[in-house]
Order: structure tokens, then C-alpha cells, then sequence
């Protein structure tokens, strides 16, 4: 089957869609795909977004919701846009690090659970229900600072560890689906800075024209995914579809 160059989502999957940008991009999709089935994934309830809206809601860093959102979406058309919002950055008692003896097991472990289970069990979840025919367009949100390359600062240990683990991970999903689907197009892509709980402690040192709002990122986040072309599958893209070193 010939691969077209940009995508259009007949249904989308979105998981993360309490936070800031998981929020704005259901707001966006439903605004730009107003055709398209909107299915949302969060740990809690959230109001609908279109007629055609369907929420399910599922704690994703748990492995016990596989299955449950494999049957879920069982009866639902299968997506072919699927992105995933997760991550955390801080939380009650966790700051990012600044040197290597603040970071603490606990810590690692809670970034990894928040940044890369949730990302791994919605692909298991999925996993079982692709077609070989059918078109899929996958988008973790992940961040800059994941990239190893890239790190020429140092510090916040945890949450770049747990960064570029999700990197490799959605590395090598583009290369198993790639064999699996005929046109498929795996990517990380990171928002730009937003201003949302994760990066609000954090805004004090960021020009105010680099620190976007939450409907900015979500309007550029769905601009990529739909030119996005094949060959950029398996990359880590900037907001603006330029390909940042892993
Ligand atoms: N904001 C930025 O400046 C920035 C910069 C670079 C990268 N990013 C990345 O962009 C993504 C979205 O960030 P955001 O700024 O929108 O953050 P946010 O407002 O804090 O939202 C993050 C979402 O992640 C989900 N989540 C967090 N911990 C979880 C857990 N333990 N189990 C399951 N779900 C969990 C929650 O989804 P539900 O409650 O809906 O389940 C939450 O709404 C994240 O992956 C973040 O790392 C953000």
C-alpha cells in the first residue's frame, strides 16, 4: 500500500488528558478533526469534549490497566493517532535534582513509573489490536532533556534518566510496529516549555517568549503529527518538526 505523506486522524487516542497539555491538545483535536472519534485515557473524569468524545478512566502506571484498556478499546474504532501526555517532573517531597547525591532510589523509581510505564503499558494495551493495514501515528511526549546528546547542563537526574529511557523505548516501538504496520510513524516529541503544573515551579528563568501556553504547544504538537513523514519515525522531534539528537 503506497504511504501518504501527512496523516489525518479518523480516531485518537489520548492519554494524559487531565494535565495542561493533554488537556489543550483534546481541545485542539476535537476543534480540528471535528469528524474524528476523540478517545481520552486519564486517572480521573474529565467534562466531554465533542459527541464523540469517550473517556475512559484508568491509572496507566499501573500494569493492571492493560488489559482492562485492550477491551475498552476492543469496542471502540481502532485509532490511528494515538499520543500519550504523560510524565511528571516533581511532586510532594520531589524536586529535580541539582547534583548527583539528591537523587534518591525512590525518586528514580517514581520518575521511571510517571514517564515510562505509563507510555509502555498503553503501548501493550494497544499492542494486541494493530492491523497491518491500518495507518498508525504514534506520539509519546517526552522532553529535550532526555536527550543524552543534547545534556550540556547536567542535573535533574531522575527526570532525564526516565526521559531517555522513554526515548528508546519509542525507538524500538518504531522499529517493532514497523514491522508490523505497513504505514506506521512512531515518534518522542518534545512541547517546548509550557505553562503547566509540571513546569510552573520552574518559569522564574524563562523568557516570556519561550514559554508557551498550553494551546500554542498543542496547536504545533498536532501541526507535526499531521505533516509528519515517514521517514522522521523513530526520531525525537522538537515542537516545530525538527529532529532533535537522541
Ligand atoms: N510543560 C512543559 O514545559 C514540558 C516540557 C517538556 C516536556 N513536557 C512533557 O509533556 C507531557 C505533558 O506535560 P504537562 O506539562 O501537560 O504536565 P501536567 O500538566 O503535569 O500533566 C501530566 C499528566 O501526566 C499524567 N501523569 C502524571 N503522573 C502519572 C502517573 N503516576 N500515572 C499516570 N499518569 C500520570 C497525568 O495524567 P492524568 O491525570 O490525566 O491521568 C497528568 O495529567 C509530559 O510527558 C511532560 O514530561 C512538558
Amino acid at each position: 500500500m503506497p504511504q501518504s505523506e501527512t496523516t489525518q486522524p479518523q480516531s485518537i487516542l489520548l492519554a494524559g488528558a487531565s494535565g495542561g497539555v493533554g488537556g489543550a491538545l483534546c481541545r485542539e483535536l476535537a476543534a480540528r478533526f471535528p469528524e474524528a472519534i476523540l478517545l481520552t485515557i486519564s486517572r480521573g473524569d474529565i467534562a466531554p469534549i465533542s459527541a464523540s468524545h469517550q473517556h475512559l478512566i484508568s491509572t496507566l502506571s499501573d500494569p493492571e490497566s492493560v488489559p482492562a484498556i485492550t477491551e475498552w478499546l476492543r469496542g471502540q474504532p481502532l485509532p490511528n493517532w494515538i499520543i500519550d501526555c504523560c510524565g511528571s517532573l516533581h511532586w510532594a517531597g520531589h524536586s529535580p535534582e541539582k547534583n548527583l547525591l539528591q537523587c534518591t532510589d525512590e525518586a528514580l523509581q517514581q520518575s521511571l513509573t510517571c514517564n515510562v510505564l505509563t507510555h509502555l503499558h498503553l503501548a501493550q494495551a494497544v499492542a494486541p489490536l494493530l492491523q497491518r493495514r491500518s495507518p498508525l501515528t504514534w506520539a509519546s511526549l517526552s522532553a529535550k532533556v532526555g536527550s543524552i546528546e543534547d545534556n550540556q547542563l547536567g542535573g535533574w537526574y531522575s527526570y532525564r534518566m526516565s526521559k531517555a529511557a522513554l526515548n528508546m523505548l519509542v525507538r524500538n516501538l518504531s522499529i517493532e510496529w514497523g514491522r508490523k504496520v505497513e504505514d506506521c510513524r512512531v515518534v518522542a516529541v518534545h512541547p517546548g516549555t509550557t505553562d503547566t503544573p509540571l513546569s510552573q515551579p520552574f518559569q522564574d528563568n524563562i523568557p516570556t517568549d519561550k514559554l508557551y501556553t498550553p494551546e500554542q504547544s498543542a496547536r504545533r504538537i498536532v501541526s507535526v503529527l499531521e505533516a509528519l513523514p515517514q521517514s522522521d519515525s523513530g526520531k525525537l522531534l522538537f515542537w516545530d518538526g525538527t529532529t532533535i539528537p537522541w
